[in-house]
């Protein structure tokens, strides 16, 4: 029969890459941990409501991306094709405000989105992100920005520049938004006819655009940062001193509207220029305004999600390895039923003692099971046959410089005591 392949834009993690994901999302995990934020785990799918809503009419995510499909009760359900619109409906949902205030969340999902895949970028990619609700202070900015900027440092990072700007509120964008139509209007037939949509209901969105003419018309489009309101310049100021406090290195880049809707204040993005043209490691910003759309209560919200495949290329690229060890601290070679049964119950006892113990399942013969040994990377191995069944005693090898030890059977588990 022919063979099944993976569907399209999606990725298998094998175990040989798994160990590496674990070490990295046991760092992210820590490092959340020392925050104080708390894991949330929502639903793969919603009501679709939730991504058009949250996410924005008018984005490329809604517009073009999403795998929407009806179930068989006739919804209109959809796989996320990101974190915080389905965690702001949840925050609402289940009163997290009624909870101590800033609600301080991180999660670690499978998103969707039906793109063309390419290096870098796929259909079913990984987020690890965080989101933080009830802070409207530009402290709690440059705290979620330090987050991923640690992350890099803890895992010997360099050379990813964090790019920041502020998009400013409703009534800083009204004005630009009327500055950018005029601007876009002179060339409005040249534009490519995504964009000749988005003129009237969303301009800003063109600075987005991928395509080259659309790119050289927004050349000398007019900046946000120079409509900015008085309090969202203030903002803007204050989350700059925290971020030099902080000794964070930053570039203000006005042409940072990022591709969803929910979007106010300061936005941002971790850039890597060493993995082709899908470098964002990172974005994320300030949504405030958006629990109000779920239906909830005004609440401030400032997140950012990190694409894991895009993590784990920068790492790769680096020639960092955070293979986790997942080794196996004793290979017990069993010669014979005897010592076969003999070494399942030493095993058993050793298991329970938290060691790293497996035997040979197969019968091999001894340099056979001493060759699997070595390649599982056994740090010691144990030949049992008859003899040593009889003597009670075995030897030890040390694999990594061939030393051996003799080993009274029932004195075992001294030995494996840390
Ligand atoms: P986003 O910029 O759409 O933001 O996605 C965040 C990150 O996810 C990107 O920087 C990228 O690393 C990764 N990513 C996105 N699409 C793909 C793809 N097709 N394949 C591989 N990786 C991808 C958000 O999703 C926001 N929810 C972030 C946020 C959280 N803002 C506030 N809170």
């Amino acid at each position: 029969m022919a063979q099944i392949t993976a569907p399209k834009g999606t990725q298998d993690i094998l175990p040989k890459e798994s160990g590496r994901w674990q070490k990295a999302e046991s760092i992210m995990r820590e490092l959340c941990a020392q925050y104080g934020f708390k894991e949330i785990r929502t639903p793969v799918f919603e009501h679709t409501e939730v991504f058009v809503r949250g996410v924005g009419e008018t984005t490329d995510v809604v517009t073009k991306e999403m795998y929407t499909f009806e179930d068989k009760g006739g919804r209109s359900v959809t796989l996320r094709p990101e974190g915080t619109a389905g965690i702001v409906r949840s925050f609402v949902e289940n009163g997290l405000f009624n909870e101590a205030l800033p609600t301080k969340l991180f999660y670690m999902i499978q998103c969707f989105r039906y793109e063309k895949p390419q290096k870098g970028r796929l259909r079913e990619f990984h987020q690890f992100g965080l989101e933080l609700f009830g802070a409207p202070d530009p402290i709690a900015d440059a705290t979620i920005i330090s987050l991923p900027y640690r992350l890099f440092k803890k895992v010997g990072l360099e050379g990813i520049s964090l790019e920041l700007n502020s998009i400013g509120c409703k009534e800083c964008r009204a004005k630009y938004r009327e500055a950018l139509i005029a601007y876009f209007q002179k060339d409005e037939e040249q534009l490519c006819p995504t964009c000749r949509e988005r003129l009237q209901k969303n301009p800003m969105r063109i600075l987005d655009c991928k395509s080259e003419i659309c790119r050289g018309i927004a050349k000398d489009a007019p900046l946000i940062t120079d409509y900015l309101c008085g309090d969202c310049s203030e903002h803007f100021e204050a989350v700059k001193e925290y971020l030099s406090i902080m000794k964070i290195d930053y570039r203000v880049n006005p042409r940072i509207v990022r591709g969803l809707d929910y979007y106010n204040r300061t936005v941002f993005e971790f850039v890597s220029d060493q993995i082709g043209a899908q470098g964002t490691v990172c974005g994320g910003g300030r949504y405030d305004g958006m629990t109000e759309q779920f239906g909830g209560a005004p609440q401030p919200g400032i997140g950012f999600a990190m694409g894991m495949e895009r993590f784990m290329l920068v790492l790769e690229q680096a020639g960092i390895n955070l293979e986790e060890d997942n080794g196996c601290d004793l290979f017990l070679i069993p010669l014979g039923d005897r010592a076969c049964k003999e070494a399942v119950r030493i095993a058993d006892e050793l298991l329970d003692r938290g060691v790293r113990v497996q035997y040979d399942l197969l019968r091999r013969s001894v340099k056979a099971q001493m060759k699997y040994a070595d390649k599982i990377g056994a740090a010691r191995t144990m030949v049992l046959g008859d003899s040593e069944l009889d003597e009670g005693a075995a030897t030890i090898k040390n694999m990594a410089d061939g030393s051996q030890k003799k080993v009274a059977l029932n004195e075992l588990q001294e030995e494996f005591e840390q």
